[in-house]
């Protein structure tokens, strides 16, 4: 077969690799793709936000699947285009996309199928979200509605802090339109956790959790981020919690969105609080995480394709195997100052040595090729990945690997997996 897979980051590297390995691909392209995704694809110059010139290329290469790594685009419809071109696609249609396009979307289905989630509700003047936080009490969070790149949820400590955020993103736009509308909720504490399943429509099929580090600096401290490293599995996330969140977090959505007219076809990633009341959805997003991809990839049994086949085709999940008991851990290496302002283009040393070190997988996520040498392109540069026996042993290895890199004002987390349990 022929696949296509639209994205050019750390996650989408991930999953080329993974994908290149199947007995079932022939052919395999990226759009864009990166230096590192070029190793196992044809990488083509189209945007993942060039929706006509996508669909026009896998009309024109017969492409069987297209893989779809990017929430925007879903959100977007690339995935209805395709399929009214009469391709397959891995990826929500837009309808269903917006169960991470619109937190207002997702808030009211929750709340109209009693999935559990943090109290909310959804404003869209801000005297009345101003009227609304003092009903809550600090601490809470006010969301922007839309997509906001990761950073439309802000935690407010204080009523201070929270009319600043309702005047930021509804008075003064800092998220576009996206900040139109609120959703202002109750602060949630505890664990979090990203899960994720493949749904073809009807049915749900688990894969694994993994757990992100947001903040920029060791010790959850700092600015939020895309994802400074993720690790799998969670060992605070043990089958019995998994089994409560699918039965009654996962399948309800799943059904909901098929009786509504709007089957998800793809996967579903359940950001999760783990509470004393037990597990609350804090979002859910169309695609894989950023880095938990990386993290859930390497550790993942098997082809992967016939599981995308099936969620894009509704088809029945082929047998699988389960999730072996090894760990994996995927840090960040980033550019000094993301996520605010950095320069770009400082060569990247060491990656290939970095990679040859047993269990070791370097994903790009920003990077280029400048007159043949790998220089750095974005904020985060790549993900250090490694998988072994157990997580102590993948940590050493990740930060050995990681010893081998060097870039100008390379930074990174150095306690990732090492994260204290939540008092
Ligand atoms: P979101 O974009 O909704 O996932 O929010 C981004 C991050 O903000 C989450 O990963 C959490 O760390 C934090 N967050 C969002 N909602 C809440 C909540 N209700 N309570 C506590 N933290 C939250
Ligand atoms: N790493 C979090 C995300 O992909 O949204």
């Amino acid at each position: 077969m022929r696949v296509l897979v639209v994205g050019g980051g750390g996650r989408e590297h991930a999953l080329v690799w993974k994908i290149a390995q199947s007995p079932l691909v022939q052919r395999l392209y990226a759009a864009p793709g990166n230096p590192g995704i070029a190793r196992h694809a044809t990488c083509v110059p189209i945007a993942a936000s060039a929706l006509d010139d996508l669909v026009a290329f896998a009309r024109g290469e017969g492409i069987d699947l297209t893989v779809v790594g990017p929430e925007a685009p879903l959100v977007a419809g690339l995935a209805d285009r395709l399929a009214g071109a009469g391709l397959t696609v891995f990826g929500p249609s837009a309808r269903a996309a917006a169960l991470e396009g619109s937190k207002a979307f997702a808030k009211d289905l929750m709340a109209r199928h009693g999935i559990p989630t943090a109290r909310f509700r959804m404003l869209d003047d801000p005297a009345a979200a101003r009227r609304y936080c003092r009903e809550v009490g600090p601490p809470l969070v006010v969301k922007a509605d839309g997509l906001a790149g990761g950073k439309g949820a802000i935690v407010c400590r204080t009523l201070g802090e929270a009319d600043a955020a309702v005047a930021e993103c509804m008075e003064r736009r800092a998220f576009g339109a996206a900040g139109a509308r609120v959703v202002v909720e109750e602060f949630l504490t505890g664990e979090e956790v990203s899960f994720f399943a493949l749904a073809n429509g009807r049915d749900v099929l688990p894969l694994a959790a993994a757990q992100d580090h947001k903040t920029v600096f060791d010790g959850d401290r700092g600015p939020n981020t895309g994802g400074m490293g993720a690790y799998s599995p969670v060992a605070a996330f043990d089958a019995a919690l998994e089994q409560g969140v699918l039965k009654a977090i996962v399948w309800p959505t799943v059904t909901a969105l098929a009786q509504e007219d709007a089957p998800y076809h793809g996967v579903l990633f359940v950001g999760l609080m783990l509470t004393r009341e037990g597990p609350k959805v804090l979002e859910f997003n169309c695609r894989f995480g950023d880095p938990e991809c990386q993290a859930l990839v390497v550790r993942a049994p098997g082809d992967l394709v016939p599981l995308l086949l099936a969620a894009a085709r509704g088809e029945a999940w082929p047998v699988t195997s389960p999730w072996p008991p090894q760990a994996s851990v995927c840090v960040t290496l980033a550019s000094g100052g993301y996520p605010g302002r950095y320069v770009t283009g400082l060569p990247i040393e060491g990656v290939e040595a970095a990679a040859r070190r047993p269990g070791v997988h370097v994903f790009h996520a920003g990077t280029a090729l400048a007159g043949g040498r790998l220089v750095t392109a974005g904020g985060r540069v790549l993900a250090v990945t490694a998988l072994a026996a157990t997580l102590a042993s993948a940590i050493e290895a990740a930060y050995g690997a990681i010893g081998e890199i060097r870039f100008e004002s390379m930074h990174f987390r150095s306690d990732i997996g090492r994260r204290r349990p939540a008092a």
